[in-house]
């Protein structure tokens, strides 16, 4: 199993990290958040406004390849209209990870012409990265940073603990000292962290989290659901639907009912698998 995925989210912990950060705040010019694309608000964590001040924000929607483009380019708009950068990445394929270098150095036009003007050219910038655990900022830090692993950092105030990479001669970035937690008392957070395989599903009830799941997909992605699992009826409630995916999947137990626990692991492991397609679970006109 995926140690990843026992993480507790202690008080302490929590308030160790924020501290981390706020120490390290100064010596960074820009925040560089990633996120699953296909849960872009239950992915983040809650307090990072807060904690992050004002410092130069770019959301970074990782797994784009597992999400539904059109929605994607929404969460971008929306972004946009907050005065947020976002880009889609893909950190499997390396999709977008390109378009990162520019954005940043675009969201910190400013800072490059300050140091111009004051003779600073080639003075790096520096982005921090953060994100809630599996949302793949590992991949995101490998992928662009190829080879070029973490230096050792004698700056005053940076900790020997943190991780720095050089991306290019102007731009570095830094792992997020500690592990930032989602806004796990939101049971919908949780249930959409569940459904992605973020957090472990069995601290959840797993039929209940398959019928949340085709609630989503059944009212959103009817075609998608049809075209895996044939032909089924969208006027019945969740739990039904549930049962006929699993009859079709010949899931069924003594007095022909069907088997509701493996329909449902079923269920979740094609849609983490990306078996049912590229679906994403949180919409703008949801949130905004
Ligand atoms: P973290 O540092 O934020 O905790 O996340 P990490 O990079 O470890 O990524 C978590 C999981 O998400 C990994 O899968 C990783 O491969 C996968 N992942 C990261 N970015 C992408 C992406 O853009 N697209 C897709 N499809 N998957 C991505 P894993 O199952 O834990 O490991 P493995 O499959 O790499 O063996």
């Amino acid at each position: 199993m995926d140690n990843k995925q026992t993480i507790q989210w202690f008080p302490g912990h929590m308030a160790k990290t924020k501290r981390k950060i706020k120490e390290i705040l100064p010596l960074i010019d820009a925040v560089a958040e990633v996120v699953d694309a296909r849960i872009p608000i239950s992915s983040r964590n809650p307090d990072l406004a807060e904690i992050i001040e004002n410092k130069p924000h770019i959301i970074l929607l990782n797994k784009c390849d597992m999400a539904d483009s059109r929605i994607t380019r929404e969460w971008i708009d929306f972004y946009k209209k907050n005065g947020i950068t976002a880009i889609a990445i893909d950190c499997k394929s390396g999709k977008g990870i390109n378009q990162f270098k520019d954005t940043v150095k675009t969201a910190l036009a400013h800072k490059l012409e300050a140091y111009a003007q004051k003779g600073m050219v080639g003075k790096p910038l520096r982005v921090m990265v953060i994100g809630i655990p599996n949302v793949g900022k590992s991949s995101f830090i490998n992928k662009i940073a190829g080879k070029t692993r973490a230096k050792a950092e004698n700056r005053p105030g940076v900790t020997r603990g943190n991780q720095w990479f050089t991306i290019e001669k102007q731009l570095e970035l830094l792992d997020t000292p500690g592990v930032l937690w989602p806004k796990f008392e939101d049971q919908t957070v949780g249930e959409h962290l569940a459904f992605t395989g973020a957090v472990k599903d069995n601290i959840l009830d797993t039929e209940l989290l398959a019928v949340r799941l085709l609630e989503i997909m059944g009212k959103n992605y009817p075609e998608l659901l049809t075209n895996r699992y044939g032909e089924l009826d969208f006027s019945l409630d969740a739990y039904e639907l549930l049962c006929q995916i699993g009859k079709k999947r010949g899931m069924v137990i003594r007095g022909g009912e069907t088997d509701t626990e493996r329909a449902a692991n079923m269920l979740l492991e094609e849609y983490r698998n990306q078996k049912i397609g590229n679906i994403s679970l949180e919409r703008v006109e949801d949130y905004a």
